[in-house]
């Protein structure tokens, strides 16, 4: 059965058993800013298990795509690992349970999937007679085809109970599927918990009953729940009796294209099967994460990103590819993945050009890299050690682009460690930036009374699309990390209403700010508004009065403030339309910031704007503003709205009703965002720079509005003043400065030549005292400094002779510079240059040194030169007696 029917068939079956059918969330997990990734179809209905917050049903099933890296070092080795994979699941939530899920389990397994019931086994927890129960009387499983496991095998996440995570949990049963002694070891001990890998775990049915507390304990859930899941891949494998995972239908052109690309035939040579299977999972893995929003960098998810992306260009390296050839895999892998993400396949170049970008990196450095790690590991087989220093390591990632670990897999195919330690010392600091950096919305409120609060309310109603006022009842207040019933003037306090006209900050608009007005002489100052999972939270300050639960509010929303919000937001559409006509379709929007006083906008693009398209852009977008488009909100289902062509971002959770912005004639697109009702009033737009900010990505930053013209202004202001200055008209002046850069270039080679000439007449005749045989001279030669000062050096050193020695000198306000020379008769024995230099420079407060026969050095105090100058023969004396005696 194709890996494509599986999918379907399933999502119909529990869609026909009243399950929601619902669409993969992003492997970026859109509810939990805790999570690096979505590891399970579970993750999405967190809140839903744990009972919180508003449900729209009870029952759901999904294709989740999940991406796990515990278990990336089996990736290509064992048959079913993957980074990334894709989960069938069906969920209860307080509606079903253990009864009907076994039941429906079984009846999918036996029915649509037609598997004989004789291949199937089941695991239990050794707690769980009910489960057992289910097995043998309703299905009429015999016993010895149902086994009881611990914690370790029947509960899921597995161990929680004693290692947590804390978290919705519970004791699970697991169905296995024979796949027959051809797989097998053959033991005659051989069970479902044999290595061996002849009985394939194809499905986990978990009853979530349980709240894992920080203590270890257990609390019930309010309700029971229903959390299945079953690898796809695996299934598939099973259903279609191949090997491994990377045989089934849709991996088997990734793979064949690999073998292709490598001149290598896949099944001829293990090793190299290995390496092509884990180029294969990477390569799905990298499509989706970048297709998810994720960029390559040196933490987080970018970390991991870039790690998988760089582990396949060297696999690919060791199996006979050397140049950048993933990117040509992005297109087979939308081709063989366009049932369920058409998406893929629409967006292959803008994806594919990413992840060019990044092999070209990587490449250019990859061939010193390794032959650094070579040379580091002969040196330490050379010298008997076994493991490879810290600083190599970070030399490595630093330099040459190596994550830790796949430095690491090097070393160890050459039977070495690394020097794990050394390595995190050398990295701490830079971890601590990229710490900084990873801080991500929503941590302020992620161990704060946000729960607390969701057990208190549902959604808050937002009517702040056409208004800027409405009334609303306070449902909750925080003040502190704690809930209150009320709050005094002064109190810091955070507001959650049951509806309200702020617009809390999401899609990359910042929040609004206003007041709220109430009974007696209530005024709350609400500076921002932040939305988490669809509440509102008002945070500000009491002005005065007493805001309590349960009063009705007057929310008034600070209408210029928000009007500008308004242009900056309209603006990012006219310009994510304007940027794909200069520059092309590829050019998606990777992210934006909408803010009263500015806005930027993030795009895909491989190299910086030149001036003449960022000029391009500019001209469009306020001629789509002159051109005075109206702008249509509209709500539409979503599969209709992706019919009308409104640009959807790939990844972003949708609803099943989606807000369609439309500037008419220009684009559409899916928001959430307030906008102007037409476009005249942005009244204009300028770009203020243009950068990147990260590989392939991206930025500018612009104004609208009254900041636009304010931006002209300051330029029209600082142009008059330079023709004021100048002397000239505005159309002369570009003509007038350019001629003074010409004039000052000249004037500036004049005056070195005048220089250098006024140093050799000074220079002409000069006169050297004696001392003890030699020929000191010490010269102030005025503002001759730097290079004219060596130079001048070099001549009287050639004039002194080989018994000279000079001390020249020269100053300007803040600075001295001095040079000292000694001829080859005295140098080094009796005399050197660079001990000389380090006597006098203290002198006019500086430091310097050199060679024996020449030394410089810079000084900070001009007025201690003559001084210095008149201790200078003394010095020298001394210096020439101490070697003499
Ligand atoms: N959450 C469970 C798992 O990941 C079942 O979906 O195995």
């Amino acid at each position: 059965m194709k890996t494509d029917d599986i999918r379907s068939k399933y999502l119909a079956f529990f869609s026909e058993r009243g399950a929601r059918v619902c669409p993969s969330d992003s492997l970026v997990p859109s509810n939990d800013p805790t999570l690096l990734f979505t590891g399970a179809g579970m993750n999405q209905f967190k809140d839903y298990f744990l009972g919180i917050g508003k449900m729209d049903f009870r029952r759901a099933t999904s294709c989740q795509r999940c991406m796990r890296t515990g278990d990336i070092m089996n990736v290509g080795v064992t048959p079913s690992h993957h980074t990334m994979f894709e989960m069938l699941g069906n969920f209860s939530f307080g509606d079903y349970f253990k009864q009907e899920a076994i039941e429906w389990a079984w009846e999918f397994l036996t029915g649509p999937m037609a598997i004989p019931e004789r291949l199937l086994q089941v695991s239990v927890h050794d707690s769980d007679d009910e489960a057992y129960g289910i097995w043998q009387k309703t299905i009429g499983l015999p016993e010895r085809r149902i086994t009881r496991l611990g914690d370790h095998d029947n509960f899921w996440p597995a161990d929680a109970p004693k290692l947590g995570p804390n978290g919705p949990c519970g004791p699970c049963t697991e169905i296995f599927y024979d796949r027959g002694e051809k797989y097998g070891c053959g033991a005659t001990t051989c069970d479902i918990t044999c290595e061996c890998r002849r009985y394939v775990e194809i499905w986990n049915l978990v009853f979530t009953q349980y709240d894992r507390q920080e203590d270890g304990k257990l609390d019930p859930l309010p309700q029971r729940n229903i959390d299945t899941g079953a690898g796809l891949e695996r299934f598939a494998a099973c259903l279609q009796d191949v090997p491994t995972n990377m045989d089934i239908d849709i991996f088997q052109p990734i793979v064949a294209a690999i073998s292709e690309r490598a001149g290598k035939t896949y099944g001829a040579d293990k090793e190299s099967d290995v390496l092509m299977r884990r180029v294969a999972d990477h390569a799905r893995a990298v499509t989706f994460c970048i297709a998810d929003g994720v960029l390559p960098a040196n933490s987080h998810r970018g970390y991991v990103l870039k790690r998988l992306l760089r582990r396949a260009v060297l696999d690919g390296r060791t199996i006979g590819i050397h140049e950048a050839f993933l990117h040509e895999l992005v297109g087979v892998v939308g081709e063989v993945m366009k049932a369920p993400y058409p998406e893929i396949s629409q967006r292959r170049e803008a994806i594919a050009s990413l992840v060019e970008l990044e092999e070209g990196k990587f490449l250019a450095t990859l061939d010193k890299g390794l032959s650094m790690i070579d040379l580091a590991i002969s040196r330490a087989k050379g010298t008997g050690h076994s493991v490879l220093d810290g600083a190599t390591a970070f030399t490595l990632y630093d330099t040459y682009g190596f994550p830790y670990e796949l430095a690491e897999e090097v070393v160890e195919r050459e039977g070495l460690s690394l020097d794990r330690e050394g390595f995190e010392e050398a990295l701490t600091e830079a971890k601590m930036r990229a710490r900084e950096g990873a801080k991500m919305q929503g941590d302020v409120f992620a161990k704060g009374p946000v729960t607390e609060v969701k057990k208190l309310t549902g959604e808050t109603s937002f009517c702040g699309y056409d208004r800027e006022e409405c009334s609303a009842k306070v449902i909750a207040l925080v003040s502190g990390e704690a809930l209150v019933d009320e709050a005094g003037a002064d109190a810091p306090v955070t507001v959650v209403l049951d509806q309200t006209a702020f617009y809390g900050e999401s899609g990359g608009q910042v929040g609004d700010s206003g007041i709220l007005v109430g009974p007696g002489n209530l005024v709350v100052e609400v500076d921002d508004t932040q939305k988490i999972d669809g509440i509102f939270f008002h945070v500000g300050k009491v002005e005065s009065g007493t805001i309590r639960v349960g009063e009705e509010v007057s929310c008034e929303v600070d209408g210029v403030r928000r009007t500008n919000i308004r242009r900056n937001h309209t603006v990012t559409h006219l310009l994510h339309k304007a940027l794909r006509e200069v520059v092309g379709d590829q050019a998606e929007q990777k992210g934006s910031y909408v803010a009263p006083d500015r806005m930027r906008f993030d795009f895909q693009h491989p190299q910086s704007l030149s001036s003449d398209e960022r000029r391009q852009v500019e001209e469009r977008v306020n001629h789509y503003i002159l051109e005075d488009h109206e702008v249509e909100t509209a709500l539409l289902p979503i599969e209709e709205a992706k019919k009308q062509g409104a640009v959807a971002l790939f990844g972003e959770k949708y609803g099943d009703e989606v807000r369609v912005v439309t500037v008419e004639g220009v684009s559409s697109e899916l928001c959430g965002g307030t906008h102007m009702h037409r476009t005249s009033p942005i009244g204009s737009f300028r770009i203020l720079a243009e950068e990147s900010i990260s590989a392939g990505v991206r930025r500018i930053e612009g104004v609208t509005g009254a900041a636009a013209y304010r931006v002209g202004r300051e330029e029209a202001d600082t142009i008059a003043s330079l023709c004021q200055d100048l002397k000239v008209g505005p159309d002369e002046v570009l003509n007038r400065v350019r001629s003074i850069l010409v004039e000052t270039k000249g004037l500036r080679k004049t005056t070195i030549i005048l220089k250098r000439e006024q140093v050799r007449g000074q220079l002409d005749d000069i006169e050297a005292m004696e001392i003890l045989g030699a020929r000191v001279l010490v010269k102030d030669l005025g503002g001759v400094l730097g290079k004219e000062l060596a130079d001048a050096a070099d001549i009287v050193k050639r004039k002194l002779g080989d018994d000279g020695v000079a001390v020249l000198a020269g100053s300007d306000t803040d600075k001295v510079g001095i040079v000292v020379t000694v001829g080859k008769n005295l140098c080094p024995k009796r005399l050197r240059a660079g001990d000389l230099v380090k006597q006098l420079a203290p002198m006019v407060g500086g430091g310097g040194g050199g060679r024996p026969d020449m030394a410089q050095a810079g000084g900070k105090s001009p007025e201690k030169l003559p001084d210095m100058l008149a201790a200078a023969p003394g010095i020298i004396e001394e210096a020439l007696k101490a070697s003499a005696g």
